[in-house]
């Protein structure tokens, strides 16, 4: 069994800061080793402990002095968008019907899926994210060139192939059947192949008849440990067609809450405008809503109120993700940085603890995923990513007065992207540097 020993400033998380000082909620180790072997995490803890552990020869990566953090987190992104990405567009109905919906029809070419399919991975791999739940096309094929790239990576993802019967152009329409069908055998190819995973992924209430979301049904009951993925309540237009489309549902987290999709391994869209019964509803089924805040601002969809959700007496699960093409960056960096912004316009906090707590450890339980990726702890995954705060001459003269961690950590939110990530570790092994 090869183990390798990579050193650096080790920062991992425990559970959510509840404030700046809030010093018990991470593990952070100034000079820390981790010890990695076939693929997961064997040994951590301070450098001289973890060497005194293993043989004088084993292979040593030095990464002081910068910080190494689990693998960043995406749980929202779009793997068809790639080429949508800074669509110029009024609103979100306006954008998908202009942009989207037209790209995402290309996806039906299995040499085009895969090719972007490569294009995805170094991009994610580039930005330090090591786990990202996308949407892929209608299409299998879309599916397929997602799932086969990620088992050659040897990265865990989580995907599925999008299901929608109306309201989109004809080549990116299925039908109850063929999306039930579609599903089950992207479920019998891919679920568990490596380390993938596949999601329940009916587009939105808009995109599927009550035909299509009774076989969405279906598919969660036959599967209750598969993620479901959706959109809800992003855009004010798009609430009032849904609430035309299905006319007996109390709101919009009712219509999936009638077809059994509201539940403790759902992952909600945007979730901007809910109601008090809603986040209510939400919160009783354990289900998330998944904050892409650098696409609500682009779109204009409004401010998602992250400080407010989570603190309620029923408080709701909270993710974090880009949600490309909505998005307009790839970091999670960048991604919580727009976060804070709007958290300031609302006048809240979101600290910095808070911000990489929520990319790593809180995006891993959002999953429910804990157990194997976003913390540091021996037995999980050995996925991680080296940050760097002084990776661009702006970034550096700041350094030159950042005094503490917390400070450190909010300079590569507010300045850092893809030049600060030197390295990204996939199951041990450092995968930028192949890019
Ligand atoms: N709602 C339904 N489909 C989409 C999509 O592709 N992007 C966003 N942002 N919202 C959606
Ligand atoms: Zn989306």
């Amino acid at each position: 069994m090869t183990k390798t020993l990579i050193r650096g400033r080790l920062l991992s998380f425990l559970r959510r800061p509840e404030a700046l000082d809030d010093a018990t909620s991470y593990r952070y180790e100034e000079d820390g080793g981790l010890l990695v072997a076939d693929g997961r995490i064997i040994a951590v803890g301070a450098y001289e402990t973890v060497r005194a552990g293993v043989p004088e020869d084993v292979e040593e990566i030095d990464h002081r002095p910068h910080l190494i953090l689990p693998g960043l987190i995406d749980t929202h992104v779009h793997f068809p968008q790639m080429q949508v990405i800074g669509s110029y567009a009024a609103n979100l109905l306006e954008w998908l019907n202009t942009y989207t919906f037209p790209e995402e029809c290309r996806f039906v070419e299995s040499e085009h899926a895969a090719r972007i399919a490569r294009h995805f991975y170094d991009e994610l791999l580039r930005q330090g994210t090591t786990t990202a739940v996308a949407y892929c096309s209608v299409h299998k094929t879309s599916a397929d060139a997602y799932f086969a790239e990620a088992l050659k990576r040897g990265m865990r993802m989580i995907g599925g192939k999008v299901m929608m019967d109306r309201n989109a152009p004809q080549g990116l329409l299925d039908t109850p059947e063929m999306g039930y069908d579609e599903t089950r055998a992207v479920i019998a190819e891919w679920h568990g192949k490596g380390r993938n995973h596949v999601a329940i992924t009916p587009r939105f209430a808009i995109t599927s008849t009550r035909a299509q979301m009774e076989m969405a049904a279906a598919l969660a009951r036959e599967f209750p440990d598969l993620h479901i993925q959706t959109h809800l309540s992003e855009n004010h237009d798009e609430i009032r067609f849904t609430g035309e489309l299905y006319p007996d549902a109390i709101d919009y987290t009712d219509v999936y809450a009638r077809y059994g999709l509201l539940g403790p391994r759902s992952l909600f869209g945007h979730c901007i405008h809910l109601s008090e019964r809603e986040a209510d509803a939400m919160s009783a089924a354990g289900a998330v809503a998944v904050h892409c805040p650098t696409s609500n601002l682009f779109l204009g969809s409004g401010l998602f109120p992250l400080k407010a959700l989570s603190r309620r007496e029923r408080p709701v699960r909270i993710a974090v993700a880009t949600d490309i093409g909505g998005g307009t960056s790839y970091s999670m960096l960048k991604t919580l940085d727009e976060a804070y912004k709007i958290q300031q316009l609302l006048g809240e906090r979101l600290n910095p603890f808070e911000s990489f707590y929520h990319m790593t450890l809180g995006n891993a339980e959002a999953l429910s995923l804990s157990d194997s990726i976003g913390t540091l702890e021996v037995g999980t995954d050995a996925d991680f990513v080296v940050l760097d705060a002084a990776a661009t001459p702006a970034m550096a003269l700041k350094m030159e007065v950042v005094r503490s961690l917390a400070d450190e950590l909010f300079l590569l939110q507010t300045l850092g992207d893809d030049r600060a990530v030197r390295e990204t570790y996939v199951a041990g092994k450092p995968l930028k540097a192949l890019i």
